[in-house]
């Protein structure tokens, strides 16, 4: 090899290595550029120590961190400057399975190695344990989002460290406190709390922390179990203060004044409390003030005198007064506000009519009166306001004469609810020109005639509620190809005759028909059981309904509820009739635990267009009196057929509907055995079988229903000893025997052949069972009004607290309800005394 091709060779070398160096190095350069070694290792560190369901970390493995999903980085120097964990399932909503989409796991120390961190969130993720103390330690922070979490403990001190942090939600976390505020002191620059759940039933020194808060702009304190408002004498003045959110504690008196010093407030909700005063004049005089929720208090006084004309500033958008005790007329000063889009005065004691300048509210989109002593006409007026989309005057003593209004409102109006009132005339076809319309409840007033028949422009109806009017002729079309959306058919106690209309074949939305209490005839459609397969509730009860229960009707898989009682329906009960599948419950454990998000998903779709408000219920015949069911209703199982003329025995199938709640098979003609095997429908609360010519004896097996409080066996040919035992020992009443004349042993005094005198019978006496009637009504009404809860309560709770995720959910739900709730209970409170007094 020449001297030179050595040197080529060298060259070449020196070259080679050269480009591979320089290779090298901008690779290097530029790696470091995008993430550092030492924070990806705190990043995988992290991510060892979760636990990650849906895979959503598939991304951090790569070289690069700063791509990683929920990281970011500093573009210049390539520092992780933020993680974002949060569910991206998790929509608002409470029925998507957003539980899946969270981590679970634990956060440790490593994190403090992201020394250049500045947002961080780790809200609805499943956290054990307390909030780690080292995170104050992470003093480049200016957001940190720690919601719906589930931590637990005090929130540590240390997060006072924070200096420059802006944003701070360590809200609804359930079993989280706070037992003094002393380190906010350190936020200076906090803007934005959040402590909503957050126990602070013992740090009293909570406004005197946070209203020192020299930036604080946005306040979100609900549900801390907060006691004292600040007294005047507080000196403290946040002009930056805009949103103030107060909802659900204990608070009680006036609204101190010094609140008129929050001069740029543009949202004050104190709803939910117990506050005890006239409404202040001066918080109208708020300028900014766009949103105001006073509603669920206690607020007293006249209506006119808080709508001082003089203090009245425009800018109101949204005002709730619902549910407290103000009483006096609708004052004509109303128009002043005159961006009012939502105005909410339900459950008062305003009297009076509605002043017909509410007309020039040209912005006004719901309008709220329902549960007041409002009377005089509806004014014309209304049918004007063009943005008109809810309008719920139920609850008054409106009078009607003439047809209704509404023509005029042709774009908007999708809730009209005019229930309770004294409302008389005919239903004029006008009404079918609001065709938006999605819920249309007129019942419980005086309204006759038959109804337009011109359905088929309302395509966008929902719901339908018009019972208990004196309407008569024949049930229209109220399906029409289009109207695909129908859910709910309420139709009950008037005079509605013919046939169930075939239109109705088209309703395949249909949930929940209700025609009883009419004067319809003709058979018990077979299509109904083919076409309507989303039906939950079939009432058609007390009409003149013949033939035979056709078989098709076992296909509804998802009905609760069939009462078909009280028709003339002949032939046998139908075989199939253990096919009803909502009525099949697993009784295993973790199944009932579904029952709490279907309450809401039940509704699910459907709650997106009506409002939450608007409340669905279906009177029912339990233990042998009608109640009126709501909130439990989405857990309600019940068949009666009773009063007909079935024949036949009662088919084994029954025995398969381990989740069914009621049976009442009474008054007809039903001969055979009272099938053996009863006893394992375990969820049988009410069962009566009386006046049938049943035979045989009773089965043992009886007495194992555990929740059985209404048994009904009188007037059947059955014999032999009566079965004792178990939950029988309680329902020892000689009239759930009654008419045997083969029965014998307690609680019945014929003595058993064989036997020895029998103990004294215990005979109630009249009074005695008048008051036991009553516990039991009240048992009812309470299940009836707690919405649900109490019914499943101790089946769900031990799953609930195995299972973290639902029971966030849950607890989300409750939240949700609880106003609801309320207003339920404080009307049904109202109605059971109209009920009870009406019958007594
Ligand atoms: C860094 O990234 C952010 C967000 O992607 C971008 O808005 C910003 O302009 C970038 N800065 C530089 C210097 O590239
Ligand atoms: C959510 O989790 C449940 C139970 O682990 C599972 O059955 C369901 O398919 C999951 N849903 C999704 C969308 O992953
Ligand atoms: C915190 O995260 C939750 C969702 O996980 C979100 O709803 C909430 O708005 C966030 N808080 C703030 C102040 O951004
Ligand atoms: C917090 O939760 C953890 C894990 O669930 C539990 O072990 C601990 O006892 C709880 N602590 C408090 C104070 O409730
Ligand atoms: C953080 O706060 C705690 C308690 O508030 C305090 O003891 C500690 O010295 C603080 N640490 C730093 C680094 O400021
Ligand atoms: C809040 O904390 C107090 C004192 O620790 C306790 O008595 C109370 O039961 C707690 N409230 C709730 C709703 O957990
Ligand atoms: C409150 O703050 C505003 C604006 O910062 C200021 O104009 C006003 O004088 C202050 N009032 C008191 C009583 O400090
Ligand atoms: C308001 O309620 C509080 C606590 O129940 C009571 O002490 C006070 O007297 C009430 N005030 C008025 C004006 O009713
Ligand atoms: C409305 O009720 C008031 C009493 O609250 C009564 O004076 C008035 O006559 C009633 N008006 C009508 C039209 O019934
Ligand atoms: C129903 O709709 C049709 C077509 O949109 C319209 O011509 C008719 O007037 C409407 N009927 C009523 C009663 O509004
Ligand atoms: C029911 O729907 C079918 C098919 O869409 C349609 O042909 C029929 O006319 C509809 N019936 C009524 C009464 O609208
Ligand atoms: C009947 O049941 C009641 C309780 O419901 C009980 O107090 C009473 O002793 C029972 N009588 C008999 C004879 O078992």
């Amino acid at each position: 090899m020449s001297e030179y091709t050595k040197t080529c060779v060298v060259w070449l070398l020196w070259f080679l290595l050269c480009v591979g160096t320089i290779n090298l190095c901008l690779c290097n350069s530029l790696s470091s550029a995008t993430c550092w070694e030492i924070e990806r290792q705190v990043l995988l560190k992290l991510k060892a120590g979760l636990v990650d369901p849906a895979n959503r970390l598939s991304t951090w493995t790569d070289e690069d961190c700063c791509r990683w999903s929920g990281v970011s980085c500093d573009n210049q120097t390539g520092h992780v400057v933020k993680i974002d964990l949060q569910n991206p399932y998790y929509d608002g909503s409470l029925y998507n399975d957003w539980p899946n989409g969270s981590l679970r796991g634990k956060i440790g120390p490593s994190l403090l190695d992201l020394k250049h961190l500045t947002y961080l969130d780790l809200s609805s993720t499943d956290f054990e344990g307390s909030i780690p103390p080292f995170i104050g330690s992470l003093s480049k922070l200016t957001y940190l989002n720690l919601s719906m979490s589930s931590f637990n403990g005090t929130i540590p001190p240390q997060l006072g460290n924070l200096s420059i942090l802006e944003i701070l939600d360590v809200g609804q976390n359930w079993f989280l406190r706070a037992d003094d505020l002393q380190w906010l002191s350190g936020l200076l620059s906090l803007q934005h709390l959040d402590l909503t759940h957050v126990n602070l039933t013992t740090s009293s020194d909570w406004f005197h922390m946070i209203f020192k808060l020299p930036s604080l702009s946005v306040l979100k304190l609900v549900n801390c179990g907060l006691h004292g408002l600040p007294s005047s004498s507080w000196l403290f003045n946040i002009s930056s203060l805009t949103h103030l959110h107060l909802r659900r504690n204990h608070f009680y008196g006036p609204i101190p004044n010094v609140f008129g010093n929050f001069i740029n407030l543009e949202v004050l909700d104190l709803s939910s409390n117990t506050i005890n005063s006239t409404i202040p004049h001066w918080i109208f005089n708020i300028s900014s003030l766009t949103y105001l929720d006073l509603s669920f208090n206690n607020f007293n006084g006249q209506i006119p005198s808080a709508f001082e004309k003089s203090y009245i500033k425009v800018s109101l958008q949204i005002l709730s007064l619902r549910s407290n005790n103000l009483k006096g007329n609708l004052p004509d000063i109303l128009e002043q506000f005159r961006y009012l889009r939502t105005l909410d005065l339900s459950n008062n004691m305003i009297s009076g009519s509605i002043p017909a300048s509410i007309g020039r509210l040209s912005f006004l989109s719901k309008l709220y009166l329902s549960g007041n002593q409002l009377n005089g006409t509806v004014p014309n007026i209304i049918g004007q306001l063009s943005d008109l989309k809810v309008l719920d005057l139920a609850h008054n003593s409106f009078s009607f004469t003439g047809p209704i209004a509404f023509g005029n409102n042709k774009v908007s109006l999708n809730h009209l609810i005019l229930s309770n009132n004294k409302i008389n005339g005919s239903i004029p076809s006008s009404i079918c020109k609001l065709e938006k319309l999605a819920v249309l409840d007129i019942s419980n007033n005086q309204l006759s005639g038959e109804l337009p028949t011109c359905w088929k422009n309302l395509t966008s109806l929902m719901a339908v509620n018009l019972e208990n009017n004196n309407l008569f002729g024949e049930i229209p079309n109220v399906c029409h190809n289009h109207l695909l959306g129908l859910h709910a058919l309420r139709l009950s106690n008037n005079s509605f005759s013919g046939e169930i209309p075939c239109s109705m074949k088209n309703c395949t939305s249909l949930a929940m028909v209700d025609l009883g209490q009419n004067k319809l005839h003709g058979n018990i459609p077979t299509w109904m059981g083919e076409s309507l397969s989303s039906l939950v509730f079939l009432r058609l009860r007390s009409n003149f309904f013949g033939g035979t229960i056709p078989p098709q009707i076992c296909e509804l898989s998802s009905l609760q509820v069939l009462d078909l009682a009280d028709n003339n329906l002949i032939g046998h009960l139908p075989e199939c009739i253990g096919n009803f599948s909502k009525m099949i419950v697993n009784p295993n454990a973790s199944q009932q635990a579904l029952y709490i998000p279907e309450y809401i998903v039940y509704w699910g779709d459907f709650r997106r267009y009506i409002h939450p408000n608007y409340k669905y219920s279906l009177p029912l015949v339990r233990d042998g009196e009608e109640r009126e069911y709501t909130n439990i209703l989405p857990q309600v199982t019940n068949i009666d057929l009773s009063n007909n003329s079935l024949v036949g025995e009662i088919p084994v199938g029954v025995l398969s509907l381990l989740g069914l709640q009621g049976l009442n098979l009474s008054r007809n003609h039903l001969t055979g055995n009272i099938p053996l095997k009863i006893g394992v429908m375990r969820s049988m609360m009410t069962l009566d079988l009386s006046r049938n010519e049943l035979s045989g004896q009773i089965p043992p097996s009886l007495s194992n229903l555990s929740f059985l409080n209404h048994l009904n066996l009188s007037f059947n040919n059955l014999s032999g000893r009566i079965p004792t035992g178990s939950q029988l020992q309680t329902l020892n009443d000689t009239s759930v025997y009654m008419g045997n004349s083969y029965l014998c042993g307690p609680p019945l005094p014929q003595e058993c052949p064989g036997d020895g005198p029998s103990q004294s019978p215990s005979f109630t006496s009249k009074e005695n069972e008048d008051e036991g009637g009553d516990i039991q009504e009240m048992l009812w009404f309470y299940l009836g009004i707690v919405s649900g809860f109490v019914l499943g309560c101790w089946m769900v709770w031990g799953v609930l607290f195995f299972k973290r995720s639902w029971r966030i959910a849950y607890f989300l739900v409750v939240d949700d309800l609880y106003d609801k709730v309320y207003v339920t209970s404080v009307l049904g409170i109202r109605r059971w005394k109209e009920m009870k007094g009406r019958r007594t």
